[in-house]
């Protein structure tokens, strides 16, 4: 017989005198009540044990974590809590669990515990509804470029560019690390190596991205990016998914309201898909809230913080703008940052993006205009810069808890000035030869933006720490499973 799935078994109106379901068990009380979850949704289906007339050997093997098989007459419910349970006249053990053993039993473990335990935390009530969450979102992506006429282009993961000319690489190689051959010069001689040159995990696809936009007009990459930067914060990992829409003929205010509107749409996407995961994960943030003193905790709901960025246009701030801002706020002028804002040409931290974010403006920000040195190589220089104080049209979206969602910029479409500005910083003009040629046949204005797709599930979710958003993350020491 085929099994139904709970959520279908759940959303019945009416009693159904044959069903099977199959799913694991949640919880076992009372010798009668099975609390069964098959990971179809949040909640459990309530299934009515036979004690009497069912083997003590069989009852006994009905453990938190065992996979069962349970057939029987779908009934509206006597119990609070549920619409529909099923009187069980069959039941089969799939798969024992246990109970001394299996470590996801039915209380609250810390987040740290359950990651350690990644590959089981996603039988947990939190991280099922999470990663439900992660899988509607990335096909809310797909929908919203889709639906606008953009092109999914997959861009390579082992690359020879380093796009974001930060150096924060993953070297792929298949030379022998402890027997490295030589050139004459007694440098590693890389025309050994398996593609003849130095290569890398990708960064991020935009260059390869923009030589698709320089051809089909609108495009869009989602895959997955590596950073070899050790940074051990909550927002940060070694692997992470990125979305990066690149568009011919759009300028940074084009770029801005692409960002803006996309945001919004996967957003609510989620809440019409999910709604039932996000309701849990609410209650989960009041009750992990709960225990912080009231100074910390959030003014708004989870639900009533994603409505807020469907209804709120995000604040446009320039750079300068936002430095003033800084320079004059209490934390500032209390020495409370731990990088105190003197000038014009600092680089934010989060913890400036975050008083912007959170204590100034109160809803999400868009910083415009940045300093050309602190951003990458191919941003577009502003006209009309002053000598020393020249910027270019970048772009960060910073969200409350988050900080930095997306960056993004309007590129430098002129040949002559951005291969000055490789020279400047010693990037070789002839690695990215096939790069400059968008610049050289038919350069036109364009923009384009990355989004970290695991900031975007953070704050979907009201998640705090990145780990807790991706089936198995990868950080600084941690590659386990
Ligand atoms: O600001 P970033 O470095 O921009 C780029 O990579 C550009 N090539 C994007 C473009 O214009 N096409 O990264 C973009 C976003 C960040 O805003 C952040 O959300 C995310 O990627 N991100 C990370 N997410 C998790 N872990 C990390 N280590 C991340 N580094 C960046
Ligand atoms: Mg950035």
């Amino acid at each position: 017989m085929k099994h139904t799935k709970v959520k279908d078994l759940l959303a019945s109106t009416t009693t159904l005198q044959e069903v099977n379901a199959k799913g694991w068990v949640r919880t076992f009380r009372n010798n009668q009540f099975i609390a069964l979850n098959d990971g179809s949704t949040i909640n459990n289906i309530q299934c009515v044990v036979d004690f009497e007339n069912t083997p003590d050997e069989i009852l006994k093997r009905i453990t938190t974590g065992a996979a069962v098989s349970v057939t029987g007459t779908l009934v509206p419910s006597k119990g609070a809590g549920q619409s529909f349970e099923i009187q069980v006249s069959k039941l089969d053990i799939l798969g024992d669990s246990d109970p001394e053993k299996f470590p996801m039993q039915p209380k609250k473990h810390s987040l740290e515990f359950l990651r350690e335990n990644a590959h089981l935390r996603v039988r947990t009530n939190a991280f099922g509804a999470i990663m439900r969450v992660r899988s509607v979102l990335s096909f809310a992506v797909h929908s919203y470029f889709q639906e606008k006429g953009f092109v999914y282009v997959t861009t390579p993961i082992i690359t020879g560019a380093d796009a974001e000319g930060a150096g924060e690489m993953f070297q792929v190689t298949s030379l022998p690390i402890d027997n490295l051959p030589k050139n004459e010069e007694g440098e590693i001689d890389y025309k050994k190596d398996f593609f003849g040159k130095h290569t890398n995990l990708t960064v991020s696809g935009q260059l390869e991205g923009e030589t698709f936009a320089m051809a089909l007009g609108q495009i869009y990459t989602f895959g997955p990016t590596f950073r070899a930067e050790n940074s051990n914060t909550s927002r940060h990992l070694a692997e992470f998914w990125m979305i990066e829409p690149e568009v011919a003929f759009n300028d940074l205010d084009a770029n801005m309201d692409l960002a803006e509107d996309f945001i919004q749409y996967v957003i609510k996407y989620a809440m019409d898909k999910c709604p039932e995961d996000l309701k849990f994960l609410e209650s989960r943030l009041l009750d992990e809230e709960k225990s912080k003193p009231q100074a910390e905790r959030s003014e708004m709901t989870l639900l009533e913080k994603l409505n807020f960025v469907l209804e709120n246009n995000f604040k446009r701030v320039s750079y300068t703008e936002a430095i003033d801002i800084l320079r004059d706020s209490t934390p500032n002028k209390k020495k409370k940052f731990n990088y105190i804002i003197n000038e014009w040409g600092a680089d934010l931290q989060s913890e400036h993006e975050r008083y912007l974010v959170e204590k100034h403006f109160k809803c999400p920000v868009i910083l415009f205009d940045y300093p050309a040195n602190i951003k990458a190589f191919y941003m577009r220089l502003n006209d009309n810069t002053e000598p020393g104080k020249e910027t270019v049209r970048a772009m960060d979206i910073l969200f409350p808890g988050i900080g930095e969602i997306v960056g993004g910029s309007q590129r430098e479409e002129r040949l002559d000035v951005l291969v000055e500005k490789m020279k400047a910083i010693g990037i070789d003009e002839k690695e990215l030869s096939w790069y400059l040629d968008t610049r050289r046949f038919g350069s036109a204005v364009h923009s384009g933006f990355g989004l970290g797709f695991e900031r975007l599930v953070l704050f979907v979710t009201g998640m705090t720490n990145i780990r807790d958003v991706i089936p198995f993350p990868r950080t600084p020491g941690n590659a386990e499973f």
